[in-house]
């Protein structure tokens, strides 16, 4: 029953992440990375307004407030590493999510760790562009 649960959950996820993907900004590809593996729930800016952001408890993240919350630094580092495995929160790790950084890897280049990791690089740097001051 679990297997067919998770079949339908990825098969919706994947309509859900292309109907998202057509909204990205097509002239900034760091952009369009997030909004490919980010976008539904961060929201398509990151300001935790993605579409499927109103059925998830806790909240996405409002991620243009990072730096703020870190005393106004951007720690692109700790960023990575919540997105790539370590120290990640729990929605992007627990049964119900697939686990960010090896989604990543897998999906990304058919499963080259080098790929994956440029693209998540790219995802931090478009963080780092949104952050309020
Ligand atoms: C399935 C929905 C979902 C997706 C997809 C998702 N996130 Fe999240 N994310 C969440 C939720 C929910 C939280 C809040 C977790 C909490 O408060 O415990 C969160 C929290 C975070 C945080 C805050 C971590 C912290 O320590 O405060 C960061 C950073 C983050 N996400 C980045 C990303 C990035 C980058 C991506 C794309 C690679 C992504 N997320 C994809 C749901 C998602």
């Amino acid at each position: 029953m679990r297997g067919s649960t998770i079949l339908v959950a990825a098969l919706g996820w994947t309509l859900v992440v292309a109907g998202v993907a057509r909204a990205a900004d097509a002239d900034n590809p760091n952009h369009a990375a997030y909004v490919k593996y980010c976008g539904a729930c961060h929201g398509p800016n990151g300001k935790g307004d993605g579409i499927i952001a109103p059925l998830m408890t806790p909240k996405p993240t409002n991620l243009t407030l990072l730096a703020k919350q870190h005393g106004g630094e951007f720690d692109a580092m700790a960023v990575y590493k919540s997105v790539s495995g370590a120290g990640m929160p729990k929605a992007h790790g627990d049964s119900e999510m697939p686990v960010w950084g090896e989604e990543l890897r897998h999906e990304v280049g058919g499963g080259d760790p080098r790929t994956a990791e440029v693209t998540l690089v790219k995802i931090v740097n478009y963080l780092r562009s949104i952050q309020q001051k």
